[in-house]
């Protein structure tokens, strides 16, 4: 079986917030997935946008929603994320007691089911668990704010993952996010990622549809 084609996700944290509906068709037809961080100033020290204007936004553009939940208490809040229409939920294994059970959920309401790790958590501790999700995103940076530089280091746990999902015949995208961009895409790529976060690198960019072409290119697995 050979490897999925790479997904590459801009994440509207790097967007005009006054024109999301406009920026996310900006990378229509080009980008897979648009990346959709919430955050609740409690999980992370950043506040961004909830329910209602993910809900919005959904009726704006046919790409799928890679959601990604920085917030605390995700049982109580990533169904209606599912509900909504998102294409994949993903919540922080720091914030969850038990993943599997909400990972159920997601996928019972519809949507694939994600499970972050932030900066400073191993990624050993959750490979188990993976047979339950679709996605495994690792954070490169710490989690909260967009623009940070990438941690090259964070590789290993990409490595650890890849080793894992692929011994193990696993349908499981693993996602990296932060500082993902022309210089870092495709080391990460080679540590076993396929899946790509960008923000700053798509939307600081003069022509964003352009900008994940060129990710996209970058990201091919060697
Ligand atoms: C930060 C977010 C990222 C952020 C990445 O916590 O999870 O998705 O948008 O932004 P860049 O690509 O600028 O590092
Ligand atoms: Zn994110």
């Amino acid at each position: 079986m050979s490897a999925p084609p790479p997904v590459v996700a801009p994440s509207i944290l790097a967007a005009d917030f006054s024109r999301l509906a406009e920026e996310a068709r900006a990378v229509e037809g080009v980008a897979d997935w648009l990346h959709i961080d919430v955050m609740d100033n409690h999980f992370v020290p950043n506040l961004t946008i909830g329910l209602p204007v993910v809900t919005s936004l959904r009726a704006a553009t046919d790409l799928p929603f890679d959601v990604h939940l920085m917030i605390d208490d995700p049982r109580r809040w990533a169904p209606g994320y599912a509900d909504a229409g998102a294409y994949n939920v993903t919540f922080h294994a720091e914030a969850s007691d038990n993943p599997v059970s909400l990972a159920k959920d997601l996928r019972a309401a519809g949507a694939k089911a994600g499970l972050a790790i932030d900066r400073d958590t191993p990624v050993e501790p959750y490979l188990e668990l993976l047979p339950h999700f679709d996605t495994l995103l690792i954070m490169t940076i710490k989690a909260g704010f967009g623009g940070q530089k990438f941690i090259p280091a964070m590789l290993d746990k990409v490595a650890a993952a890849r080793r894992h999902v692929d011994a193990g015949h696993l349908e499981v995208r693993i996602e990296v996010d932060g500082g993902i961009a022309d210089d870092t895409i495709a080391q990460a790529a080679e540590a076993g990622a396929d899946a790509f976060v960008a923000g700053t690198a798509v939307y600081s960019a003069a022509d964003p549809a352009e900008a994940v072409r060129h990710l996209k290119a970058l990201a091919r697995r060697p």
